[in-house]
């Protein structure tokens, strides 16, 4: 180290900067998470990553026609916004073991196919490693690249030979720079490392795609700061129990976020899934109490899926609240809404929520289906098999209108659903179809009667 070098401490999870040592994060509240690292200071005309263009008029500014690179895979495009804006860096995040190195080396075998040299820089596998997944993948595109190493300079410097069009670093938590003393993956080195790809990927319009793990927490591993450096942020979810996966936009500055793409994993790696809404409904039970349907959107796209409630007696002082998929607090709002606006005391049952086929829903227009389920199981009567909801139920036991009825109900006829529940001034705003019967409620009580007298 030499005399300049500064010590800092450096929370792992938010990156906040002490100069001393703390147990608890003053940022972000976490424990145990200072880390000490060295930071060299920036000598004049040294090797940080830089950007910067001219000055220009915004009149003058002149606009090319937006060139997308599309791979074909309409999942993924669509999850993008439309395909890949030139320039931009995508940082792909899930648990590991979940198929981000499948997913990245799929993509880049079909955009090298249509033509664009792709390069598959790995810091975690041998390049035997990688040949062996991509012939599981049946990949044989002649202009995939594939690098191994981990020290960036070294990448930066074969670029130049290979001209790539698109790029992709498997994980970014494995690269480092001589720059910085500190260790691989930590947040001074992802920092660092993802700012030298930024400059790359805008000085030379090609982008780039980052793949990041997630830590127990759920954040991408040390770096919320990467969130903020990077143009698109996807993560790529789903139970490892179950074969779906889900990528979804959760930050994009050239699209809608919440647009999501459903994969399935097979053992010749990710299919794109065309219609989630079929799959997801795939396995529903046959007149079974506690089964509900609701049509919900995730990003610009209507999604149906079932909710299951399972609600019985407790042998417990406590009772049981157990959600998957939803968030647990809705649940409990819910419930206290039920007893206080319908009498259905609910306080000594135990109650079991969840989302079939590892879905997560976190839209207020489920609050009626998870209604509906709950009631339907309270009540041991089944719901009518083409019946479909959406809404949100507010304190007072009110069913509020939601956004986006027209393309919710549109999905639920396509499916063959011949009823909808939804708010009564959802029901005013749109047009009747002679497919599917619209059912307004204006209440809890509304819903009751409706359906359960
Ligand atoms: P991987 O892409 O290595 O995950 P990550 O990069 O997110 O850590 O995928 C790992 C899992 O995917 C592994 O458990 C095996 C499974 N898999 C398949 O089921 N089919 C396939 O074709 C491939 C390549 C992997
Ligand atoms: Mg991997």
């Amino acid at each position: 180290m030499s005399k300049k070098d500064k010590t800092v401490y450096v929370c792992q999870n938010c990156g906040h900067e002490a100069l001393k040592w703390m147990g608890r994060c003053p940022g972000c509240g976490e424990w145990n998470r200072m880390v000490e690292e060295t930071q060299r200071p920036v000598q004049p005309g040294g090797s940080r990553a830089s950007f910067m263009s001219r000055p220009e008029a915004i009149t003058h500014i002149s606009m090319a026609p937006e060139m997308r690179l599309t791979s074909g895979v309409t999942e993924f495009d669509r999850t993008l916004g439309g395909g890949l804006v030139p320039g931009s860096l995508v940082l792909i995040g899930g648990d590991p073991g979940i198929g981000k190195s499948t997913l990245v080396l799929q993509i880049l075998a079909r955009l090298a196919d249509r033509g664009t040299r792709a390069l598959y820089l790995s810091g975690e596998e041998s390049a035997q490693q990688i040949k062996l997944r991509a012939q599981r993948l049946s990949i044989g595109a002649e202009t995939l690249y594939v690098m191994t190493g981990t020290r960036i300079e070294d990448f930066l410097e074969q670029l130049g030979t290979v001209q790539p069009g698109i790029v992709a670093v498997d994980s970014i938590q494995t690269f480092y720079t001589d720059d910085i003393p500190s260790a691989p993956g930590s947040v001074g080195q992802v920092r660092e490392v993802a700012s030298r790809l930024m400059a790359y990927a805008k000085n030379s319009g090609v982008p780039v795609f980052l793949v990041g793990h997630v830590t127990k927490e759920g954040a991408i591993a040390g770096p919320k700061v990467l969130e903020h450096l990077v143009d698109t942020v996807l993560y790529f979810e789903g139970d490892p129990g179950h074969l779906y996966r889900i990528l979804r936009a959760v930050k994009n500055r050239y699209g809608s976020t919440n647009e999501i793409g459903v994969f399935e994993m097979k053992d010749s790696g990710l299919e794109a899934v065309g219609n989630p809404s079929r799959i997801f409904l795939e396995e529903r039970p046959q007149d079974v109490p506690g089964s509900a349907v609701i049509s919900c959107m995730e990003g610009t796209r209507p999604l149906l899926v079932e909710v299951q409630a399972l609600v019985g007696p407790s042998p417990l002082g406590m009772p049981r609240r157990t959600a998957i998929g939803v968030d647990s607090n809705r649940i409990s709002l819910l419930v206290a809404v039920l007893g206080k606006r319908m009498g259905m005391e609910l306080g000594d049952q135990d109650i079991f929520v969840n989302v079939a086929g590892g879905l997560k829903v976190d839209e207020p227009a489920a609050d009626l289906g998870i209604v509906l389920a709950m009631m339907s199981s309270f009540l041991n009567k089944p719901l009518d098999r083409g019946l479909v909801a959406f809404g949100e139920v507010g304190l007072a036991g009110e069913i509020r209108g939601v956004s986006q009825p027209g393309m919710r109900i549109r999905e639920s006829g396509k499916l063959g659903f011949t009823r909808c529940l939804l708010a009564q001034s959802n029901q005013e705003s749109v047009a009747a179809s002679k497919k599917i019967k619209l059912l307004g409620a204006a209440s809890i009580q509304d819903v009751h009667e409706l359906l359960f007298t």
